[in-house]
């Protein structure tokens, strides 16, 4: 008889873990990694510095309550701090959420190329995930509401969303909170907020204040550059709040991680300027790689989703191998549906001209 062994839960085994962007190339060549949406222009000199001095008290366990933090977001955001609840990174916040509200028997629902971790959340929840189409690569108001059902107990959208870059404007968001019923928790993840410049578009600050049921997460990865130290916030209603503070880790942000998060918060000037190298690069990039004839999609993001065409040697796996061996790392989306797409990160000048020259070798080699 085979000797008895511990076993998780049913379902465990069958969740596909999340596969980061990768970060090695071949040959020991310094890698340009342009693979995981992370800022050319790193975090704030404040925050580095705010970082450093924390160090020199690691013995102590730092605030549980992550006070200083919470305060700054506060603070630049005109919020209530006691509706703010921090994480070790958003990632954290989205698996608490979905450890809150979701069971064995619920259903959580999020769009077919939204961000893949709510898949994870949802069966390590013991949930059933549910997947609503999209259209032309963005999520879709009505095909969500048509798959909402008396199961459904959280809706997650990716705002901007990535892979693809795409967005929903604040009235499609509202319309989408205003039709989906009470009891179902609209979850908007904005980790790209920060980046967006177009006049219709809102995180969603103003439906959490102004409603019961929705909750917006945000991060410090992605424009503050501070991806290594796993900082994330969500904003709640006082009830949503009440909820995660009780199942999360007493003590999950580490004191470096809130002493660099409040200076980085503190540094808006450091903000603007990500969001103007972004605004520079991120056309110039789209056209750059337009002009080869490949197709990308309109992103709002400091990343671009490029199409290739199915051919076998032109296809995006070889086109992904071929940067590779150039030691240029973009993202497979394959695992979000999109085999035939390579997303690319907006990355320093230097880098964005390197993975152009890439592209164009790739496609002179194709000639
Ligand atoms: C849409 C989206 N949400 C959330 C995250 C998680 O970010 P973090 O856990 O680093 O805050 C990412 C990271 O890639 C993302 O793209």
């Amino acid at each position: 008889m085979a000797p008895l062994s511990p076993k998780p839960r049913p379902g465990v085994l069958d969740i596909e873990a999340y596969v980061p962007g990768e970060s090695h190339v071949p040959g020991g060549l310094k890698p340009v990694k342009l693979s995981s949406n992370e800022t050319p222009l790193g975090p704030s000199p404040k925050a580095i510095e705010a970082f450093a001095a924390a160090g020199t008290a690691l013995e102590r366990y730092p605030d549980g309550q992550a006070s200083a933090l919470r305060q700054a977001i506060a603070r630049r955001f005109g919020l209530n701090p006691d509706r703010i609840v921090c994480g070790a990174g958003s990632d954290e916040l989205i698996s608490l959420i979905a450890h809150a509200y979701l069971g064995p028997g619920d259903e959580g629902l999020y769009t077919e190329h939204g961000f893949l971790l709510y898949r994870i959340v949802i069966l390590a929840a013991g949930a059933t995930p549910v997947v609503a189409p999209e259209k032309d690569l963005k999520a879709d108001v009505d095909a969500i509401l048509a798959r909402v059902t008396p199961r459904t107990r959280i809706v997650f959208l990716a705002n901007p969303n990535n892979p693809t870059g795409t967005y929903l404007g604040i009235d499609e968001v509202r319309r989408l909170r205003a039709s989906l019923p009470a009891d179902v928790l609209l979850v908007l993840d904005a980790a790209y907020a920060e980046y967006v410049r177009r006049n219709d578009y809102e995180a969603g600050l103003e439906l959490v204040a102004t409603t019961e049921n929705t909750v917006m997460t945000r991060t410090f990865s992605k424009i503050f550059g501070l991806a290594g130290l796993r900082i994330g916030w969500a904003y709640c209603p006082a009830a949503v709040a009440d909820a995660l503070n009780r199942i999360r880790g007493p003590f999950n942000l580490s004191a470096p991680s809130i002493a660099a998060g409040a200076a980085a918060m503190e540094d808006w000037s450091h903000i603007e300027a990500a969001v103007r190298h972004n605004d520079e690069w991120l056309p110039w990039l789209t056209a750059e790689i337009e002009k080869l004839g490949l197709t990308v999609t309109p992103s709002v993001a400091n990343f671009i989703l490029v199409h290739f065409p199915k051919d076998s040697g032109r296809d995006a796996a070889a086109c992904d191998a071929f940067l590779k061996q150039r030691g240029v790392i973009v993202r497979r989306v394959a695992g979000y549906g999109l085999p035939g797409a390579l997303r690319i990160t907006i990355g320093s000048e230097s880098d964005n001209r390197k993975v152009v020259e890439a592209l164009a070798a790739f496609a002179g080699s194709q000639a």
